[in-house]
């Protein structure tokens, strides 16, 4: 198995794993509108024998308390349900945070199951006093400074790109 950027041969195949992992198009439907929309992406894919397996993806986003300052949300991500609980999801995160540290983002943002994500660093963005714009249970909303300190001094609310609206 191994992990490697996306390339545009590689859509059909992004569209089938998002579709099978959620069981609706919407994930995969966000896939497009970032790559069509987002000024700043990641998008992984898990390949294994040449067949795509699973996919992550990291889009720009914004603090309330520093509107140019861009940081990067992960979602969605997404193995095929026969691949899963084999560690693809984690190798994806890792290889999806070395890929946004390489590109110089401070910090990483995540809603998600609140007992996975601590695993890659992640803490409750409540720890920073960063909410999202997402009325969720406390402790699924999260982040991860990839530059230490990046999140000091940034209270207040994280966007999400306008491509989440339609979600
Ligand atoms: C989330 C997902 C990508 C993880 O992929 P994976 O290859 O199975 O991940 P790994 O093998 O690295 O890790 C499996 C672990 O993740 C946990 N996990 C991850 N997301 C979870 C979730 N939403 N609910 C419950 N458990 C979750 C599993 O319980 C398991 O925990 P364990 O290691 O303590 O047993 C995969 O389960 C999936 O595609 N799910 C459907 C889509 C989804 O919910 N995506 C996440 C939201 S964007």
């Amino acid at each position: 198995m191994k992990i490697r950027l996306e390339n545009k041969t590689d859509y059909a195949a992004v569209h089938d794993v998002n579709l099978a992992a959620f069981g609706s198009e919407d994930e995969a439907n966000l896939v497009t509108r970032l790559r069509q929309q987002a000024q700043s992406y990641v998008s992984l894919v898990a390949e294994e024998k040449g067949v795509v397996i699973g996919h992550i993806m990291f889009s720009g986003a914004h603090l309330s308390a520093d509107p140019k300052r861009c940081v990067m949300a992960l979602a969605p991500m997404a193995v095929l349900p026969e691949f899963q609980q084999r560690g693809i999801g984690s190798s994806l995160v890792k290889s999806g945070l070395e890929h946004c540290e390489n590109q110089g983002y401070g910090a990483i943002f995540v809603l998600g199951h609140a007992q996975y994500y601590p695993r890659f660093g992640f803490k409750p963005a409540d720890s920073f006093s960063i909410d999202s714009v997402y009325e969720v249970p406390a402790g699924v909303f999260m982040a991860l400074e990839l530059t230490p300190g990046a999140l000091e001094g940034m209270a207040g609310r994280m966007f999400y790109h306008e491509a989440f609206d339609a979600l």
